[in-house]
Formats: structure tokens, sequence, C-alpha cells
């Protein structure tokens, strides 16, 4: 196809005459769940604090989403164009709310227990070194994140688990990627309780992980692997 052609094709395929008001009926709109955290390593306030941040995640979401519906597409630019921030806030607040769900879920287990025949402590086992070779590359993780999350992951493309720092919600987040473990290491998440001790809050979450949540995520996970090879 002749690039004056490909022009041509884009053109017929914009409504041009709609402007502002073209209504794309994209949004999303996502729903709070609820968590109990029965952990005595966080303070109820720290607790319920969070809950309302991850709330006002999911609120900016479905905000986002729903201007989204009606933003001008015609004048998007890589400058400055609402298109482009919405799009950006839109990817923020998803990951924030995702993020958090993974993250209320797999911790506060106060029986916290993995076994040896697990499929996480063998796939840690294989694609770290040792279970404790995994332990200290998180938790390197959790403390080199700039206010973020640490996560292990399931990378489609090395088809291994693999850790990383992500900062912020959206920076260091790679493709390809299915969460199987995830730690909020952002100040909100424990400085009214441990100060700028970001390590021994750590500590703390890591001895609660609840392994039967993260079991099924890497079950999951390779029964995607498994669809997707
Ligand atoms: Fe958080």
């Amino acid at each position: 196809m002749k690039v004056k052609d490909l022009k041509n094709m884009i053109r017929s395929s914009i409504p041009l005459d709609s402007g502002n008001s073209a209504v794309i009926s994209e949004s999303f709109v996502a729903e709070p769940k609820q968590y109990n955290l029965p952990t005595e390593m966080q303070s109820s306030g720290t607790k319920d604090s969070h809950f309302e941040l991850y709330q006002g995640y999911i609120k900016s979401f479905n905000q986002v989403s729903a201007r989204l519906d009606t933003a001008d597409r015609q004048n998007a630019n890589s400058n400055s164009s609402d298109f482009r921030s919405l799009k950006i806030d839109e990817i923020y607040n998803m990951n924030a709310a995702y993020l958090h769900e993974l993250y209320f879920a797999n911790i506060s287990d106060l029986h916290s227990e993995i076994t040896m025949d697990s499929l996480a402590y063998m796939r840690l086992s294989r694609d770290f070194g040792t279970f404790d070779d995994w332990q200290r590359d998180f938790f390197a993780c959790c403390t080199a994140s700039r206010c973020g999350w640490a996560m292990t992951y399931y990378s489609f493309w090395l088809q291994r688990y693999v850790n990383c720092p992500i900062d912020l919600h959206s920076l260091n987040v790679p493709f390809g990627a299915y969460p199987v473990i995830v730690m909020d290491v952002w100040q909100h998440a424990y400085y009214r309780d441990y100060l700028k001790d970001v390590r021994t809050y750590t500590t703390a979450m890591m001895k609660e992980l609840n392994w039967s949540v993260i079991e099924n995520r890497f079950k999951k996970a390779e029964d995607i692997a498994g669809v997707l090879r």
C-alpha cells in the first residue's frame, strides 16, 4: 500500500465532524474490593488509610475513564494534549488499583507457610538458585524501589520468574509479566509504623506472605504460559 493510500484510509476512518462531542463509550468501571488484614505488624491507622488510598485510586481510574469517553482525539499530540494526559493517568491509576489488590491479597497470613513440594518453592529455587537467593533478591528490590513496589513475576518472554522494583505505579513495569508476589514499598505503607525503616517493614511483611494465594498465582501463570507456547 502506498503512503498516500494509507493516509486516506486513516482519514476516512476518523469521524472528522465529531470533534469533542464524539462519544467513544470505552469507559471502564472498577469496584473496590474488601480486604481483611489481621496482621499486627501494621497499625489499624495504617490499614485504614491504605484502604482509603486504594479506594481513591479506583475512583480516579473511573473518573479518568469517563473523561476519556469524550476526550478530544483529533488534537492528540505528544507535547501536550488532554488525551495524552488522560491516557497516562489511566494506566497510573489502573496499575495502582491492581497492584494494591495483589498486595493486600498476598500479605497478612498469620500462619504463613511454604512447603518444599509447592510449585512456588520449586520454581523460585529453580530460577534464583535457591529459595533463600530469591528472598535476598526480592528484599533488595524492595529496598531499591523509589517509592513504589517490588514484584516477582513470570516473564512470558524469558519463560522464567524474575524480580523487579517498580517506581511509583508505572515506571519500570516489564511487558509480558504475570505478577505472583507483590510488595508495597511506598512510604504510605510503612512510615506511620516504621518511620523510614523500610527494611524492618519489608521483613515483617515477608514473614506473613500468604503462600496459598501465591501458589494459585504460580499455577495460573504456568497455565497461561502453556497456552501461549
Ligand atoms: Fe500503597
